[in-house]
């Protein structure tokens, strides 16, 4: 027996870290860390088609070059058929835009694309501390993306606080073909001598509260750092090069994302941002702009609204924010 074939398209953004502090390994293996994330302006694309039916079958069509069974996409339909007893036939096209690997959170957000609309589009409802819980099974960014806007992120990065809005800024991404494992630049920074973590906590404790405050790049923008650059950029030199003449050409902050390698700046218009992307010729440069809770959430409900009922909200918001 099967039914009526569902189906939509949504764009998973990708996100810069406005701070990324990382301090002790914890018991867990993972890094406690303090970071901002930030959804900007860049997005993959994921058509899903959802046919109810006995069983459960995912397949998925990327082009990305690896194995299905490994795409967090597919991990994350698994996971939530599973938790919310979905049966039937899903398929996926995936179409990446946000380079793998940069730091980005492309395959996070892609992965928590799937967790809003597998449910909506299967007429199933998760409350948010159930999606919260399968999307930090699949990986430390994947919970903010189920929030997006500007979040402090602390844990192992899925405890997200939602942070004020910022205004739309723009920014250029800079992407040199340079890929750094995530997992071996936490080990890198383990072999490096901790500075003490009161003195990182404090730093971001000033940024957060600025940003609590609703304060503008201007009074924060030297307030944020990241961890990783250090190693980066004794690795691969040309990468502090890049953030050093982002800095040059007006922005601020610029900075890595992640454990790399894709750097950000952001600026105060559009026309300094265009500036600083002429004098990157012959890197790869994608131009974004930052992307706010509200238009995030907007996006969802467009993207969803024909499978929602009236008045439902979606992405759900927490039963202790209500
Ligand atoms: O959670 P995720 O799959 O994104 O993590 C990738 C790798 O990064 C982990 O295996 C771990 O080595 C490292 N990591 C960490 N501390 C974090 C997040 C990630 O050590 N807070």
């Amino acid at each position: 027996m099967t039914g009526a074939l569902r189906r939509v398209t949504v764009a998973p953004p990708a996100k810069i870290n406005l701070s990324l502090r990382v301090l002790d390994r914890r018991a867990d293996g993972y890094h406690e860390l303090r970071t901002v994330f930030q959804t900007i302006s860049l997005t993959d694309r994921l058509s899903i088609e959802f046919r109810p039916g006995r069983g459960q079958r995912v397949e998925l069509e990327s082009s990305l070059d690896i194995p299905a069974q490994d795409n967090l996409v597919v991990r994350a339909a698994q996971a939530v058929m599973a938790a919310a007893a979905i049966r039937g036939h899903v398929r996926f096209r995936l179409e990446k835009r946000i380079p793998a690997g940069g730091g980005l959170g492309g395959g996070s957000s892609d992965a928590a694309a799937v967790l809003l609309a597998l449910p909506a589009l299967a007429g199933r409802r998760l409350e948010l501390d159930v999606l919260t819980g399968l999307a930090a099974g699949l990986g430390s960014d994947v919970p903010f993306f189920l929030l997006g806007g500007t979040a402090m992120g602390l844990g192992r990065g899925t405890e997200v606080y939602p942070l004020p809005d910022l205004p739309r800024l723009p920014g250029l991404l800079v992407l040199p073909a340079v890929s750094l494992s995530t997992a071996e630049a936490y080990r890198a920074l383990d072999e490096l001598t901790p500075p003490s973590a009161t003195c990182h906590t404090k730093g971001f404790h000033v940024l957060t509260w600025c940003m609590g405050h609703g304060l503008t790049p201007d009074n924060w923008s030297r307030l944020g750092a990241n961890d990783f650059e250090p190693y980066a950029f004794e690795r691969y030199p040309e990468l502090g090069r890049i953030v050093r003449r982002l800095r040059r050409c007006g922005a601020s902050p610029a900075m890595m994302s992640g454990s790399g390698s894709s750097l950000f700046g952001l600026f105060r218009n559009r026309e300094d941002a265009e500036r600083a992307r002429a004098s990157f010729r012959g890197l790869r440069c994608e131009s974004f702009y930052l992307v706010s809770r509200g238009r995030y959430r907007k996006a969802w409900w467009q993207s969803l609204m024909g499978h929602l009922q009236g008045g439902e909200e979606w992405p759900p918001r927490s039963r202790y924010v209500r």
